[in-house]
């Protein structure tokens, strides 16, 4: 089999420092490319600075740089293309590729700037039979994946709540929130109460994102959760923290000040430690694995386990949390709007974020 031509729209500059100014993300995936030669060959890549794209070809051996990345669709026959841009493109150039017939994009999270993008990206992606994922790679952390095959085991009896603490719903959430769709078996929510809070502007890739929010979800299956966002969430509690009818299971306190992943049942007399062989939230080498999965996904016609129709469902919570701040009500799902209301209610002025500490 002829191997699968790679395209980046988005290279990045390899930052001194990353933060949320960048972090060249393409270079995370072309490594992930790179670690697979007998299925990948990365061909091309675009950025609309042309010295970035230029680096990045010289760094893998890539034959062709464009500044336009519509000119690069239409003059290559991609089989993946990887989008690492900010999130205000990603509907557009997700968008662009199923247009232009590309197989399979995988597009860096969060889905979209708003829930009317992100829902037009699942109904392209549809209509055109492009395989569309997105980089929550965390689902291939083996605390993580363990975690829901304690759940599955049945050792804490069937789920009936979880809670995650995390920075914020938008940027850092995306993938709690996805791994909480995770550990509840792709199910997806039925409504969504929450709050937010933005008293301070604080933004990640272009987006805003609130400095506080609690979100109280229930899910179709009936199993409820509680996302706590902000500084100080971590005080109360592990990441992760999934309640079955007869036990517990607690992901990512780390090295301070408790274990990566445990778990009790009411028969047991002291909590299980699972050893994570030095993984944690973060890595290393999920990135590689959820690249691989792209790739194998598209090799054998199976599904991502980033795909679109799961990655959709924490989506839906971030936008309905925000929606439920506005609406000062519970907002049951599907979610009706297409505009972020975070963004709108920064936009009116009913949200008036004071400057960003210096
Ligand atoms: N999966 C993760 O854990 C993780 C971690 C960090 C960042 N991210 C996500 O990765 C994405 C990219 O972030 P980053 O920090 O890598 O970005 P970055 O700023 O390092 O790189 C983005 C690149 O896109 C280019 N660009 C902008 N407009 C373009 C256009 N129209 N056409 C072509 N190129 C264009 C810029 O010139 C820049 O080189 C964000 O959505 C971010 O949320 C994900």
């Amino acid at each position: 089999m002829s191997k699968f031509k790679v395209g980046f729209i988005g290279t990045g500059r390899v930052p001194e420092k990353p933060s949320v100014l960048g972090y060249a993300m393409a270079y995370r995936h072309a490594e992930a490319y790179k670690a697979l030669p007998d299925d990948c060959e990365m061909v091309a890549c675009a950025d609309i600075v042309e010295e970035n794209a230029q680096a990045f070809a010289a760094r893998y051996g890539i034959a062709h740089t464009y500044t336009d990345y519509h000119q690069m669709l239409q003059n290559e026959e991609l089989d993946i293309v990887s989008i690492c841009t900010w999130p205000k493109l990603h509907a557009e150039m997700t968008i662009a590729c199923c247009l232009a017939g590309v197989p399979a994009v995988h597009c860096e999270k969060p889905i979209a700037l708003t829930w009317g993008e992100a829902r037009k990206m699942v109904h392209i992606a549809a209509q055109y039979g492009t395989r569309v994922t997105f980089n929550h790679q965390r689902r291939f952390g083996f605390p993580l994946r363990q975690a829901r095959e304690i759940v599955r085991s049945g050792a804490i009896g069937p789920l009936t709540h979880m809670e995650a603490r995390v920075g914020d719903l938008y940027d850092g959430g995306t993938h709690w929130i996805d791994l909480l769709s995770m550990f509840n078996e792709e199910t997806p929510a039925e409504w969504v109460i929450g709050q937010i809070d933005v008293r301070q502007e604080k933004l990640a890739f272009g987006a805003p994102l609130e400095n506080q929010a609690i979100c109280h979800v229930k899910y179709r299956n009936g199993v409820t959760a509680l996302i706590m966002t902000g500084s100080e969430v971590q005080s109360f509690g592990p990441p992760f923290r999934l309640q079955g009818t007869r036990g517990v299971v607690e992901v990512g306190w780390g090295l301070n000040p408790g274990p990566m992943l445990r778990y009790r049942s009411d028969d047991m007399p002291a909590w299980e430690v699972v050893d994570t062989q030095g993984e944690h939230l973060h890595g290393p080498g999920y990135i590689e694995r959820a690249i691989a999965d792209v790739v194998n996904a598209l090799k054998t016609g199976g599904e991502s386990e980033l795909s679109i129709r799961r990655a959709i469902n924490g989506t839906e919570i971030i936008f309905a949390c925000y929606e439920s701040s506005r609406r000062r009500a519970r907002i049951d799902l599907p979610l009706d709007i297409d505009d972020s209301p975070i963004v709108s209610m920064i936009a009116s002025g009913d949200l008036r974020p004071a400057p960003p500490r210096a």
